[in-house]
């Protein structure tokens, strides 16, 4: 009787435990599957709606301009470059227009709020793309002048504060979105130069101007791309940068590197880079459209592998364990004091 009894308790708690293990992971799967679907909801009426990009001459911003023209936007591709700006038009439809910005001149950016405002009228801006950048000079701290931060600083950060600032009227009226780029490296200093900070403060500027801006209807996204094959990758011209701020070095830094190091070190940045860096800058592109063309955007985007299983895990970890990680992939100075 006594043994039956406890069996059937048991035989009770088996059968709730699976119950609620059931229940948990159905909830779970639901979730999953609203999260999903509410993902999938797109805004329409494109071919109504102006976006304007920067930084189109190449790379990220030049694919999402003419992949965006295809789906219909009113495409505004800003180049730094005339040759930047032809390229791409000859590749275009009719509808998307180039024009020359330089994000760094805060009369070149007022010229094009005017022009840009004649263009889209009372319909406002839909969405603004914070897309140019650069990453030279970057390399060790300890070779750098002011002018080197400042250089990168310029147009990672003080150009989107002043491009952002300076469209946000036009954003208003439309209640459209902000897409900014920020990298990994906006969450893991990894090298030095201006680049890393540059990243760091775009998350911080994004981050306050979302909240701020949402009670307006303005939402904002984060990008933030993993190692992908553009002119911020490129090897050799980052090499060409490392070798003009060795070569202006004392000769007593340079003999605490040791005579070796600049060569060390390079080959270590092209052996992570070529095993890092995605050809395929799709990846980063449709998480841009995702941010513009999705009724529910995203705060944040991480585009591309490492970036997804990498290095976002690594920036939540103990900082020893980045710290490491470093020290793994980029070779030390011959005089450890
Ligand atoms: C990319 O690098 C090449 C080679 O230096 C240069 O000609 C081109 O202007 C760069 N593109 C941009 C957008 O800076
Ligand atoms: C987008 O904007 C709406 C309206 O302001 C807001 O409710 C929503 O939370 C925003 N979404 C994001 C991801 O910022």
């Amino acid at each position: 009787m006594v043994f039956t009894d406890s069996l059937a308790a048991y035989l009770a708690e088996v059968i709730l435990s699976h119950l609620a293990l059931t229940c948990v992971f159905l909830l779970a799967t639901l979730a999953a599957v609203r999260w999903y679907i509410r993902d999938s909801y797109k805004v329409d009426g494109f071919s109504q709606k102006h976006v304007l990009i920067t930084g189109c001459d190449s790379g990220f911003g030049n694919l999402l301009a003419k992949q965006l023209d295809r789906k219909g936007f009113q495409v505004m591709a800003a180049c730094l470059t005339e040759k930047g700006a032809a390229d791409l038009a000859a590749a275009a439809s009719p509808r998307l227009k180039t024009f020359l910005l330089d994000v760094t001149d805060s009369a070149s950016i007022r010229k094009a709020v005017e022009s840009v405002s004649r263009e889209v009228g009372e319909r406002g801006l839909w969405g603004l793309v914070n897309n140019a950048g650069r990453s030279t000079p970057i390399g060790p701290t300890e070779w750098m002048k002011l002018e080197d931060f400042t250089k990168v600083l310029d147009v990672n950060l003080i150009g989107v504060i002043d491009v952002t600032l300076q469209f946000l009227p036009l954003l208003k009226k439309a209640r459209g979105r902000v897409v900014n780029v920020a990298s990994i490296l906006g969450r893991l200093s990894v090298t030095g130069g201006g680049y890393c900070l540059s990243k760091w403060g775009v998350e911080a500027f994004s981050d306050s101007l979302r909240r701020n801006m949402q009670h307006f209807g303005i939402n904002v996204s984060i990008i933030e791309p993993g190692f992908f094959k553009t002119n911020v990758t490129r090897v050799d011209l980052i090499d060409a940068d490392l070798r003009r701020l060795w070569s202006r070095l004392p000769q007593d830094v340079k003999d605490s590197y040791g005579a070796t190091y600049l060569d060390e070190y390079m080959k270590a940045q092209a052996f992570s880079m070529g095993l890092l860096c995605s050809p395929d800058i799709s990846k980063v592109t449709r998480c841009m459209e995702h941010a513009l063309t999705a009724r529910f955007p995203r705060r944040r985007y991480a585009a591309g592998w490492d970036a997804k299983l990498f290095w976002i895990p690594l920036s939540y970890l103990p900082s020893f364990v980045a710290d490491f990680m470093v020290n793994v992939i980029l070779p030390s100075p011959k005089q450890n004091m």
